[in-house]
């Protein structure tokens, strides 16, 4: 390996360091050596200084990555990253929840529905559904899945819902979309629209992950997929406990180019999301469960469903 092929690599990799996760490379003859960088992994090392030329005929010497907000390349992937989950089983632990603490289901409005996954088993024969999200790319992708059928989705921040008043018999935020929050403020923002949007009887479930889980499982989490040589995906993540943030990072290979997305969620303890809760003046506890049960959570569980529930009875 030359000097020059090491300049060239290094050029596209300004990033910040991640020595757990370092990439690593056999030369011929068997020595292996660790890049002191990130934004590489052995199949782009290996484009690179074999000049494997890139899909579009072009030599591709230096790797740009661009940078992008989360989930707008990710969008493509999205469904693939999420292929282990059944949506169904969860629609159905969601709608027994909403059967359980809500004066009824007629109208759920999935306010983090991302590509969709979820509503059609959230839908029934009686059942409106509806799909909100902040990311344009995941909405387009829920769009593809539902053209033809009339699943009205709306592009917007869940605390400020182009919904009126007293519309909605649940509203559900999952897959840890609410962790996105990153403040007490900002989650109470978000139960005083929910409130708002609801019908009084109406339910507010959402779901989180726990500190425990993020520090067992997925500190130093690391996946890669490649659905072609050209399309594909590579995630890193780590649990910051101090801050009690998980970061993502994803790298995704699409159509000749790489593009970076950083994701962070803000993970709260179960003390501390009884502690905003309380502070909320407009929506009221009703149950904590854990790990798709009915039983109260515990920190060690995979993972807490809360339910929040407006006052009132629906007319
Ligand atoms: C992990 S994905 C979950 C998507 C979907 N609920 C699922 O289970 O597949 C998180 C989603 O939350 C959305 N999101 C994050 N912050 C949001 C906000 N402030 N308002 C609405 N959606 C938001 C993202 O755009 C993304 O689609």
């Amino acid at each position: 390996m030359s000097r020059r092929h090491f300049a060239v690599v290094k050029l596209a990799n300004k990033g910040k360091t991640n020595k757990k996760t370092l990439p690593a490379c056999r030369l011929p003859g068997g020595r292996i050596i660790k890049f002191a960088f990130t934004g590489l992994n052995r199949f782009d090392l290996w484009r690179g200084l074999l000049k494997i030329p890139m899909s579009n005929g072009k030599k591709r010497l230096k790797f740009m990555i661009e940078k992008a907000r989360p989930y707008q390349q990710l969008a493509i992937l999205y469904d693939t990253v999420m292929e282990h989950v059944n949506y169904k089983q969860w629609a159905r632990y969601v709608l027994a929840l909403i059967d359980k603490y809500g004066a009824g289901k007629q109208t759920v409005c999935d306010l983090a529905c991302g590509t969709g996954s979820l509503l059609p088993y959230l839908a029934g024969r009686k059942r409106r559904v509806v799909g909100c999200d902040l990311s344009l790319s995941m909405l387009r992708r829920a769009k593809e899945k539902f053209s033809g059928q009339n699943v009205p989705l709306i592009c917007a921040d869940f605390r400020a819902v182009p919904l009126t008043e007293s519309v909605c018999d649940a509203a559900v935020i999952l897959y840890d979309s609410i962790n996105y929050l990153h403040s007490g403020e900002e989650i109470l923002n978000l139960f005083g629209e929910a409130a708002r949007i609801l019908k009084p009887g109406g339910v507010l479930v959402f779901d989180a992950v726990l500190p425990y889980v993020c520090r067992e499982v997925f500190d130093g989490y690391e996946d890669v997929r490649f659905l072609s040589s050209d399309l594909g995906y590579r995630r890193q993540s780590w649990f910051d406990r101090q801050e009690g943030v998980q970061y993502n990072r994803f790298q995704i290979y699409a159509n000749g180019q790489v593009f970076e997305e950083l994701h962070r969620q803000r993970i709260w303890t179960l003390s501390e999301w009884r502690e905003i809760i309380e502070k909320n003046r407009s929506l009221n506890l009703q149950a904590i469960h854990g790990d798709f049960t009915f039983r109260n959570v515990r920190p060690k569980s995979e993972r807490a469903h809360f339910v929040l529930r407006k006052p009132g009875n629906s007319a």
